[in-house]
């Protein structure tokens, strides 16, 4: 406290950097999410010259002054740049945004930012909810609680499943090439990836391990819209070693024999009782010494971090009602259910998964 002419004023100290990300955080997630939502780092990826706010306003319909609003806050995210042409400013993308949020660029992250902007974005919304009841929050959010979320809402029409898949695909695909390097799965020839998706991690699987055959299982919506993600020869040339089939991992009369089954990213969306079933489904298709690899983010011991796997445990309270878990609480669970972990592998922190490698007692 310091005083001007006799009247004590109260000095506040600065904001520090991680308060200020806070409050700013969701803020420009929305504003950027928005962007991506309405096109607008397309739009600029496909014109042959820089904006102006009012043609972006006209291909988007859309009002002059909140637009222009839009365009500025993205200029101060850096993801455009804006320079004066006569009296006025024109608009283009920055390296960045052609890079990461344009759908043609292979590093795209729109399928994501599509998924987290319309599903958990809403979801996440009502957090408080989900701390105070332990629940999903699907009711909340959407006016619906669903059994099976996969079944009954990101899978129920093609639109959806469409946008479902695509936000799997992008949060996975450098994930699977870091843990298809990084796990040696060269005693295994025949390997089912159990509600595999759309084949990401099996397309990177199969080209760090051209002796084995991969079949990817999961829901009919899902694969039947797999042919979409199919990679070229060129970029994946032991493509033809991947095939899909409409499988249910609580049903094993549906799964196919394998040396080597795939959980990736499958643990964390379920409660304990359904992971306990999962489990005791892949262990009666294995052979005695056939492998599990288990694909999740690995909390610390601690439980201190890393923080992106302590977001997505509060991700899977609200959207799943599954969790997050340390290498010790998996391999307690495992061992309940009769496999060894034999590999453990974390990766970089920014990726959506690590790797255990597990083998049938
Ligand atoms: C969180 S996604 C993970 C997708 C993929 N493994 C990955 O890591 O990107 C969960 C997947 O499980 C599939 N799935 C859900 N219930 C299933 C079931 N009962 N049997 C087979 N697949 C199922 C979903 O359709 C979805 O593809």
């Amino acid at each position: 406290m310091s005083e001007i002419k006799g009247n004590p004023v109260v000095e506040s100290s600065p904001l520090p950097e991680r308060v200020e990300k806070i409050l700013d955080g969701f803020r420009e997630s929305k504003a950027t999410f928005a962007a991506c939502d309405f096109g607008i780092f397309d739009k600029l990826n496909n014109s042959s010259s820089p904006q102006s706010a009012k043609e972006i306003t006209e291909m988007l319909s859309s009002d002059l002054d909140a637009t222009t609003r839009l365009l500025d806050t993205l200029v101060a995210l850096e993801f455009l740049d804006k320079s004066k042409q006569g009296d006025q400013w024109l608009y283009k993308n920055t390296e960045i945004a052609s890079k990461f949020l344009t759908t043609s660029s292979p590093d795209s992250q729109l399928g994501t930012i599509s998924l987290f902007n319309k599903i958990l974005y809403p979801l996440q919304g009502s957090l408080e909810s989900a701390v105070l009841d332990g629940n999903i929050q699907w009711m909340k959010a959407f006016g619906k609680s669903p059994e099976d979320i996969f079944r009954e809402t990101v899978n129920s029409t093609e639109e959806d499943s469409l946008r479902f898949n695509k936000g799997m695909h992008s949060m996975a695909f450098s994930a699977s090439y870091a843990v298809a390097k990084a796990v040696d799965l060269s005693a295994f020839n025949n390997c089912c990836d159990l509600g595999g998706g759309v084949g990401t991690l099996a397309y990177a699987l199969c080209q760090y391990n051209p002796q084995m055959k991969i079949t990817v299982c999961d829901l009919q919506p899902v694969v039947s819209l797999a042919h979409h993600f199919r990679p070229s020869v060129e970029d994946c040339p032991n493509q033809v070693n991947v095939s899909f089939m409409i499988g249910d991992f609580f049903k094993p009369e549906t799964l196919p024999k394998a040396d080597l089954y795939v959980l990736s990213r499958i643990l964390h969306d379920w409660p304990e009782e359904k992971v306990e079933l999962i489990l005791d489904n892949v262990f009666n298709c294995l052979p005695s010494g056939g492998g599990l690899l288990i694909c999740e983010k690995i909390l610390d011991e601690d439980k201190r971090g890393p923080k992106r796997a302590l977001l997505e445990s509060l991700t899977m309270l609200v959207a799943t009602g599954g969790k997050e878990r340390t290498a010790s609480e998996y391999k307690h669970i495992l061992d309940k259910h009769g496999f060894i972990v034999t590999q453990i592998k974390q990766l970089d922190q920014s990726l959506f998964m690590d790797a255990m490698l597990c083998i049938k007692k």
